[in-house]
Parts: structure tokens; C-alpha cells; sequence
């Protein structure tokens, strides 16, 4: 494509005065007329002068899905380990699993689908410059930190920790006889030595029926607070939670101007994918099982991406809004 300020042989041709005729202005006006007629309705012409406008001047490009390069992980291309206590996929590098994929996605640094057994969790550990949330999908998860917080967290429940200059969390199931399934995910923060912040807030399946609920939100586009409204976060980072019956669509309308990155996590069931059935959703023309992610490249807002749910049951799924700087 040519460059704006760069005039083609056409457009020369266009301002070149002639000598060789002379035309009353009237004649002129006409042909001008007739000329920009003829181009409106020559498509490769209509389209070099369009590349002409500046970015401001062009019309808005709704994203087609071919412009989109989704890529997809497979549920059990993650990272795995069962260490009986714990059952655990990493869809990015963490602990001793190095991911040959991705090693973040924008701020996106892990997602760890967790399975911890009754009586048994993470004893109490450190973190430091990561934000750290976690979704609760089922069972009960305890949450206890450095900063005096105590709580039980239950599905729908998200937890988010701003672990800034520091703290330090245990996360436990003391069920006796159910297993607490959540997905925990971290993400690097614009801005280091953040005051550490614990906030939590539930999201019930009503809200996320057949529709996309904003969990998550930089605090730079978080309006004011309210009820409903998101968690804030210091990241160029928006996670959306849906649950989607069969044959139902969400639109998302990308959260920023320019070029973004969105993911789509599908969260699972059961431990494994079933071979038939279960929960199936369609990003662009790509068709995620349970545990499956989409890596979407060539996002740009403003534009829109489509999930909807080709498969036999509920799907619920987590969609993240991202800059372009990976963590
Ligand atoms: C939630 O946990 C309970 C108790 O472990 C289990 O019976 C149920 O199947 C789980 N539900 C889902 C959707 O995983």
C-alpha cells in the first residue's frame, strides 16, 4: 500500500494541469464529476484512494474473521501435573513446565487450571509484583494473607490479590469431602511497588447467562464503582466470564482503539476432555473442547470478536482483552 503522504502516478495525474485543451470551468466541474463517479464505482481505484485518506479520514474496518489469526491450544497441550493433592493444567510456562508456545500473552502471564483435593492446599508462600486473581468454578477455596484476610470463597467468587511490595497467602480446602476447582490467574502490573490490595467480589451464573459480565478491568478504563461493576487492575488487561447455552452467541466489543490480543479459555468439566460431547464454543472458525484456549492476533479495536457455543451443554468460558506488550 502506498503511503499517505506519498501522492501515486495517478493522483499526479489527477493535479497535473493540462495545456493542451481549455475548458471552461462548467466543462471542468462536469468532468471532475464524472471522473469521481467512475472511481466510486472502480473498487481497486476506490480502494488505493482509500489508503490515500489519513487513518482518521478512512472508514471504520469491522474486523473480518480472516483478518483474525487465531491460534489454538489444545486442553491437553498445557502443562499437567497431578500431584494427587493437586491436579493442575498451565496454559503459559510455570513451575518446572517451559511452555514451546507462549511464554505470556500481553500482560497475561499464568493461567493454571487447579483441582485440589479436601483437607490439602497451598501452604503459605510469597509474591511480589504480580496481580493475582482467582475464579472460582466449584468447591470451596480459603483464602488467608499477610494482610489479615480471612475468607471462603465459593463459585462465582473471584478473588484478587495486588501482590505489589509483597505479602504472603495460603490458599486451602478444608472440605472434607469435596474437591475446590478454580482457575488462578496472574498478570503483570503496569507500575512496580504497588501498595498490596485484596478485593473480592462474585459474579453469579444469572449475570453471566447467555451473556459476557466484566470481571476484570484496568483501573485506566474502570468508570465508577458500583455493585456490578469489575475488579480494577493496574494492566492493560479486561477479563469477561460467560456461561453460554447451545446455539447462543456473545459479541465482545474490543476495549481499546488500535491493535489488542485476546484470549479465550473454555473451562472444563471434568479432568479430562471428553472424546463426545461436552461443552463446545466456535471463535472465529476455530471450535475450542473443554480446557482448549484461543490465542486471537490481528485484533484491532474498534472491532469484535464472536464466541457462541456450537456444542451440547452450558459453556463457560473466560475471555481476556489485551495489550500488545507481553509480560
Ligand atoms: C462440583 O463439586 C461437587 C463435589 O465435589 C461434584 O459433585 C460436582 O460434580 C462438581 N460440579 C462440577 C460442575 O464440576
Amino acid at each position: 500500500m502506498s503511503s499517505p503522504n506519498k501522492p501515486t502516478e495517478q493522483q499526479q495525474q489527477l493535479t497535473s494541469p493540462t495545456n493542451n485543451f481549455q475548458f471552461t470551468t462548467k466543462t471542468f466541474a462536469l468532468l471532475i464529476a464524472l471522473l469521481a463517479l467512475t472511481l466510486a464505482f472502480t473498487n481497486p481505484i476506490r480502494q488505493s484512494l482509500t489508503s490515500l485518506l489519513p487513518t482518521a479520514a478512512r472508514p471504520l474496518r469491522t474486523m473480518s474473521t480472516s483478518s483474525l489469526k487465531i491460534t489454538k491450544q489444545p486442553w491437553s497441550a498445557r502443562g499437567h501435573s497431578d500431584h494427587d493433592w493437586l491436579y493442575t493444567f498451565h496454559t503459559f510456562s510455570f513451575a518446572g513446565w517451559q511452555s514451546t508456545f507462549r511464554e505470556s500473552f500481553g500482560p497475561l502471564r499464568v493461567i493454571n487450571e487447579d483441582r485440589v483435593k479436601p483437607t490439602t492446599g497451598f501452604g503459605a508462600h510469597s509474591h511480589a509484583e504480580f496481580l493475582i486473581f482467582s475464579y472460582i468454578v466449584n468447591g470451596t477455596l480459603e483464602h488467608r494473607d499477610s494482610m489479615g484476610n480471612l475468607e471462603y470463597l465459593k463459585r462465582g467468587e473471584v478473588q484478587f490479590t495486588s501482590a505489589g511490595t509483597g505479602i504472603r497467602h495460603s490458599e486451602y480446602n478444608r472440605d472434607k469431602n469435596d474437591e475446590v476447582h478454580f482457575l488462578q490467574i496472574w498478570a503483570k502490573p503496569d507500575i512496580r511497588g504497588l501498595k498490596p490490595h485484596y478485593e473480592t467480589k462474585k459474579f453469579t451464573d444469572e449475570q453471566k447467562a447467555d451473556k459476557l459480565v466484566r470481571v476484570m478491568e484496568s483501573t485506566s478504563r474502570l468508570g465508577e464503582k458500583t455493585e456490578t461493576s469489575p475488579i480494577g487492575l493496574q494492566a492493560d488487561l479486561s477479563m469477561d466470564a460467560s456461561i453460554l447455552s447451545p446455539g447462543k452467541k456473545v459479541v465482545h466489543e474490543v476495549v481499546a482503539e488500535g491493535p489488542r490480543k485476546v484470549l479465550v479459555q473454555l473451562v472444563m468439566n471434568g479432568r479430562k476432555q471428553p472424546k463426545e460431547g461436552g461443552a463446545k464454543i466456535k471463535v472465529g472458525d476455530v471450535v475450542l473442547g473443554e480446557g482448549d484456549a484461543a490465542f486471537v492476533e490481528g485484533v484491532k479495536g474498534p472491532g469484535q470478536v464472536e464466541v457462541e457455543n456450537v456444542g451440547e451443554g452450558k459453556a463457560e468460558f473466560l475471555l481476556f482483552d489485551l495489550g500488545m506488550n507481553d509480560a
